[in-house]
């Protein structure tokens, strides 16, 4: 569940009009994202942020610095000032996540990603970390080509948070540095006490968190922190230009507005509504005939088996479920996502010539009627070179991608 969208600010600049006056300078503009300390306003976002951080939970946090980049790309950042500390550093070592950011920010760093599957955990629906997979990935191209270990707190169920206590300790052992994506994890006060372990008991090089994902601030922002500032400095030496001062305004902002008081607040909040919103999806799902998966340890996003509408269906109109997802979204359901997991009927007979596949699809109905006054039309055809192949069907909060 995301929140985006900004907290009014307007009056507090409009009351404090010394420091509007102060941020538009051109001074001030002289100083932006890698300004020398001193200056004001991006000092005192990175206090506030990190303050942010300490009563989310993290208290290990000992710097960071905030970045007009979203965690993709703030991603890469960390990516490329590691790069300069460890040269040799060639390989990501990746416990895979179905989100290409992180993905796509270890290849555009220039580097090599080395996926770690996940494992099924038992007694529950969950995919979790395979911790002997990580130190195989490691082993099999030696520790010291490794650039980092990368990991994920906040990630779309059925797959939980990394066990990034455990891979921390592990990074420690074999001397690796270790970066946690934690895109919209300050908000969940489970993944801050995995963080908080994960630099207590072992190695955690820094960890990122999206502005707008957490603090409702519009998108474009991400925060950089770490147990030591080394790293943390690295980061803010090598951003290139003084562009843009808008995410830490909406940040300093935010934060000022909020206060420490409104921010606690907001995470009590969000708990709450987590809780209700869980609950009411289970007796929805059930209603229809349907399960939540059990994942315990995801308290940001849930997921529902569509198994048995899927078999309702019949075969041929499975693909058509991924329409639930739109039909979601028009009703301002946030980040919604079928995955189709079940083959397709186009593909379940591959040496079917091409002319079956297309009378196939003449035969399916021209729209789909769902529950309301929502009616789809259906114009794509199957097609046998995209076809998936996975092996059930599920609806998401958010949005599992693979990469
Ligand atoms: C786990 C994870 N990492 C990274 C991202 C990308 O975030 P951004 O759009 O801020 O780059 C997302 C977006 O949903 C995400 O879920």
């Amino acid at each position: 569940m995301e929140n985006e969208g900004p907290v009014p600010y307007l009056s507090f600049f409009r009351s404090t009009p010394q420091l509007y006056a102060f941020v538009g300078s051109p001074c001030y503009l002289r100083g932006a994202v890698c300004a020398p300390p001193g200056v004001l306003p991006v000092q005192l976002t990175r206090y506030l942020a990190l303050d942010a951080l300490h009563i989310a939970g993290i208290r290990a946090a000992k710097a960071c610095c905030v970045l007009p980049a979203a965690t993709g790309l703030t991603m890469t950042l960390v990516f490329l000032a590691l790069r300069q500390l460890r040269p040799a550093g060639r390989y990501v070592v990746w416990s895979r996540i179905d989100q290409k950011s992180c993905f796509k920010a270890i290849g555009a760093s220039g580097l090599t990603p080395l996926v770690v599957e996940l494992k099924a955990l038992e007694g529950s629906d969950a995919l979790g970390t395979d911790m002997d997979g990580m130190a195989a990935a490691i082993e099999q191209v030696g520790a010291e080509n490794v650039l980092c270990i990368c990991t994920t707190t906040s990630t779309f169920a059925p797959r939980v948070p990394d066990s990034v206590d455990e891979v921390a300790v592990l990074a420690a052992r074999l001397e690796v540095p270790h970066v946690i994506n934690n895109a919209y994890g300050l908000q969940c006060s489970k993944c801050c006490h995995l963080i908080e372990q994960a630099c207590r008991r072992g190695r955690v090089d820094a960890f990122v968190q999206s502005t707008d994902k957490n603090f409702l601030v519009p998108v474009g922002g991400a925060i950089v922190a770490a147990a030591k500032p080394a790293l943390v400095d690295k980061i803010s030496q090598i951003y290139p230009g003084r562009a843009s001062m808008s995410p830490l305004l909406d940040l300093l902002m935010t934060l000022l507005s909020l206060g420490a008081a409104g921010w606690k607040r907001l995470l009590q909040e969000r708990k709450d509504n987590a809780a209700w919103f869980q609950d009411r999806f289970a007796k929805a799902a059930e209603r229809q005939g349907l399960r939540l998966l059990s994942c315990p340890a995801n308290k940001i996003s849930f997921v529902c088996d569509l198994n048995p509408l899927a078999k309702e269906m019949g075969k041929a109109d499975v693909d058509h479920l991924t329409f639930l997802g739109s039909a979601l979204f028009t009703r301002r359901v946030s980040g919604p996502r079928v995955v189709l997991c079940s083959q397709p009927a186009a593909s379940s007979c591959p040496e079917a010539p091409a002319a079956d596949v297309e009378a196939e699809a003449e035969e399916r109905p021209q729209s789909l009627k769902l529950k309301g006054r929502y009616r789809k039309p259906l114009t794509a055809r199957p097609s046998r070179a995209t076809a998936p192949t996975r092996t059930s069907t599920r609806v998401a909060t958010s949005r599992p991608r693979a990469p």
